[in-house]
């Protein structure tokens, strides 16, 4: 099989197209054939050591998995002798994030138990998006949020991969939302759902004007007293992503900010469960879902795919087609 592999941190020049023994399933093990990898900013972290404590997991001079990608979307085509969950010919889908990464390759041999049946109402393209994004905006708004109906929340970063789902996600959840991005992004926002989109180089929504119950930081780059600044008094600051600065502020200052008063600020570590994975196959299915497809590129293309990402204004999702 072919597969896009690295053997040294660094830039997307690190990435190369190489041939692999394709693997034979063992024990509960399912044998895919990837039609579809969604690449995530998971991807260029690793691949850079970005930050630098990446090495302490993922190997200290070089990296311990030699094949990025996260996010998967394919067909069974065997199975090994316990696994029963699936038949061959199911289109699945999983977040290799637990499974030893792997995405970026033509198949993907692991335990069943990181698939679910795809939306029968996708593309492979469309559910190869849903898994670590999709689940990342679930998680922050339902299980670390909490989000009430009305409640007002501010999705800083709305354009990206977590944001497209994240906006559709609050809205579910009855959220008054106000989705801030840049210029390219606004009309994909409104057309998501948002009930107010603020472009970032035309306003300053964290000048105190408007008070947030929730602001989630899905790509933040201001100052936690600036949010705190737009925050009402039991108000909740969510970091999901941003720059290594932003991360680590709220890491280290987010829980002295939060003794302050009644405001809160804390960070999301999100991980994908089954459970998760057929939350959000339903709500596709139920319509109320949908992925937003930005470029997409063939194997081969690969490392174009993570410098497009890594510009930091993507439309929605990026996706790599092994089969093409
Ligand atoms: N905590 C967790 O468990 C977890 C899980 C998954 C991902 N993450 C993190 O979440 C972050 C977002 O992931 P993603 O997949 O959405 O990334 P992405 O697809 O690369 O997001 C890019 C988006 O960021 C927006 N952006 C860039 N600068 C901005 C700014 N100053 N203000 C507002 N928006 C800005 C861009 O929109 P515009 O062009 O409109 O500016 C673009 O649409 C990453 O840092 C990732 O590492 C965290």
């Amino acid at each position: 099989m072919k597969v896009v592999a690295y053997d040294r941190y660094g830039s997307p020049v690190q990435l190369k197209l190489e041939e692999m023994e394709t693997p034979a399933p063992k024990g509960d093990e399912l044998l895919v054939r990837i039609h579809a990898t969604s690449v995530n900013a998971a991807d260029w972290h690793l691949l850079r050591a970005d930050p630098f404590l990446v090495r302490l997991s993922e190997g200290f001079s070089k990296p311990k998995r030699r094949i990025l990608g996260m996010d998967i979307a394919g067909e069974v085509v065997d199975a090994g002798p316990e696994a029963t969950k699936f038949k061959i010919g199911d289109r699945v889908i999983a977040d290799l994030f637990k499974y030893g990464y792997g995405g970026l390759a033509e198949y993907k041999c692991c335990s069943e138990e990181a698939f679910a049946l795809a939306p029968s109402n996708m593309s492979y393209e469309e559910a190869a998006c849903l898994p670590l994004a999709g689940n990342t905006a679930l998680r922050a708004v339902r299980n670390k949020a909490a989000v009430k109906p009305g409640q007002r929340i501010l999705i800083h970063g709305s354009g990206g991969g977590v944001g497209t789902y994240m906006v559709q996600v609050a809205k579910i959840f009855g959220a008054h939302v106000t989705a801030l991005c840049g210029p390219g992004n606004v009309e994909q926002s409104r057309a998501l759902g948002a009930d107010e989109v603020v472009d970032y180089t035309q306003r300053d929504i964290l000048d105190g004007t408007v008070q947030f119950d929730t602001i989630f930081a899905v790509n933040g780059s201001r100052k936690l007293s600036e949010y705190s600044h737009a925050m009402t008094d039991q108000g909740l600051y969510l970091m999901v992503g941003g720059s290594n600065s932003q991360i680590f502020q709220a890491l280290l200052y987010g829980a002295f900010y939060s003794r302050r008063g009644g405001k809160k600020f804390t960070h999301l570590a999100a991980s994908t469960t089954v459970e998760d994975l057929e939350t959000l196959v339903k709500l596709a299915e139920e319509g109320k879902l949908k992925t937003v497809l930005d470029k997409q590129f063939t194997l081969s293309e690969t490392a174009e795919a993570i410098r497009y990402l890594e510009t930091g204004h993507a439309k929605g999702k990026v996706v790599v087609l092994p089969q093409a």
